[in-house]
Formats: C-alpha cells, sequence, structure tokens
C-alpha cells in the first residue's frame, strides 16, 4: 500500500518558501518511507473562491471549497507549512479555512497532520505556527508533530532545494519518523 499525502504550504505566492520546505518534507517523508509515498502538492490559487461570508454561504458552498475538502478526506496524511502574514494565516489559507470548516467543522477528518512554518525574518513563523497548533485539533486534525522552521534564508539552501543545518535536518527527520509512525499504526494492509 502506497500512502497518499496531500501537501500544501499556506499560501498563494508563486515563490512560496512555505511551498519550497513542504516539497522538501514530502521528499524526506518519500525517502523514509520502504516503497514510497504518493505525494499530491496542492496550490491554493487552484482553490481561490470569494471571501466568505455567511450569506454567501446561505447561497451554497464554493466547488473549490468542497474539492479542497475532498482532498483532505483522501489523504493518509497531511503535510502543511504555514506562511505568516501579521503574525497569522495568510488570507488565502484561512479563507479555504474558513469555507471547509463549514462544510464540517471537524474539516482535517482526523487525518494525522505535520504542521510546519517559516519566515524570512526571525521569528520564522512562530506566531501562525503556534496559532495552528493551538486549532487545527479543535478542527478535527490529529496533529501528531510540529515543525517551527525559523527563518527560512539561515537553513534552506534553495539552489540546492535542502536544508543548510544539521539540527534542522534532525528536527525535520524526527517530525517525519513520528508522521510515518502515525501513518503504519493506521496500516490496514
Ligand atoms: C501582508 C504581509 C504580512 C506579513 N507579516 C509577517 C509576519 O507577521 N511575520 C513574519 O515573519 N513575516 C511576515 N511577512 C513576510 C512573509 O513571512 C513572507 O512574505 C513569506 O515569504 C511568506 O511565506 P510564503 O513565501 O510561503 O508565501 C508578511 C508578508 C506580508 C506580505
Amino acid at each position: 500500500m502506497t500512502y497518499r499525502i496531500v501537501a500544501f504550504a499556506g499560501s498563494n505566492s508563486t515563490q512560496s518558501i512555505n511551498k519550497r520546505l513542504v516539497a522538501h518534507a514530502a521528499d524526506v517523508l518519500n525517502d523514509s518511507v520502504s516503497g514510497g509515498v504518493d505525494t499530491d502538492l496542492l496550490d491554493l490559487n487552484d482553490y481561490e473562491m470569494p471571501i466568505y461570508s455567511p450569506e454567501r454561504q446561505a447561497a451554497g458552498i464554493p466547488p473549490q471549497a468542497q474539492a479542497f475538502f475532498d482532498k483532505i478526506g483522501n489523504a493518509d496524511a497531511l503535510l502543511i507549512s504555514l506562511a505568516e502574514y501579521n503574525g497569522s494565516y495568510a488570507t488565502a489559507f484561512k479563507n479555504i479555512f474558513d469555507w471547509c470548516s463549514r462544510i464540517d467543522m471537524a474539516m482535517f477528518q482526523k487525518k494525522p497532520v505535520l504542521v510546519m512554518a517559516t519566515s524570512p525574518g526571525l521569528s520564522g513563523g512562530q506566531h501562525v505556527h503556534g496559532a495552528a497548533m493551538g486549532a487545527f485539533p479543535f478542527y478535527g486534525a490529529d496533529v501528531v508533530a510540529g515543525f517551527q522552521f525559523g527563518p527560512f534564508g539561515e537553513h534552506f539552501d534553495v539552489e540546492a532545494g535542502c536544508l543548510t543545518s544539521d539540527d534542522k535536518v534532525a528536527e525535520l527527520q524526527a517530525a517525519v519518523e513520528v508522521l510515518k509512525a502515525a501513518l503504519d499504526g493506521k496500516r490496514t494492509t
């Protein structure tokens, strides 16, 4: 059985550093699981829709929200790396979060999740990471591990597509191992 992983950055930037980080984490997971994993790296631009409002909800759930919700539902685990805007979620993610939570408040559908965050600055996404680690369990996420990456440029070599610090390599590997253990615990075949 090959695990189906849904990975995404909480960003709609085409140059997203969080997308680079989450893609790298997916590679690390792939290398850690015998037989590899099947990763679907989502782009939040594919799920752009009107900003949530109760009146719009009354008119119906947008197909983009349902599609995102269904992607989560079909996954065995989630890898998420969140961009930090003004100490919180980027709007592109928050809008999807709000819409999907109206389909089902437990929108993460009990999936094991590794929650990451990075930013260019010294705080390295710690605020949005803390927010998500606290909040996601209330929305049905089985948050098995967190990885607050810190300042992206200090620890990530963009050209090589890998981490530059041994400490971060070890931290990410440890987080991935926890996710892998959660997946193996749910293996049915
Ligand atoms: C509106 C706005 C607000 C931001 N606020 C923060 C912030 O509070 N903390 C931070 O570390 N970086 C902040 N940044 C910088 C982002 O972390 C940076 O643009 C980062 O590249 C976003 O992640 P992404 O590349 O994955 O989209 C902000 C950027 C924008 C455009």
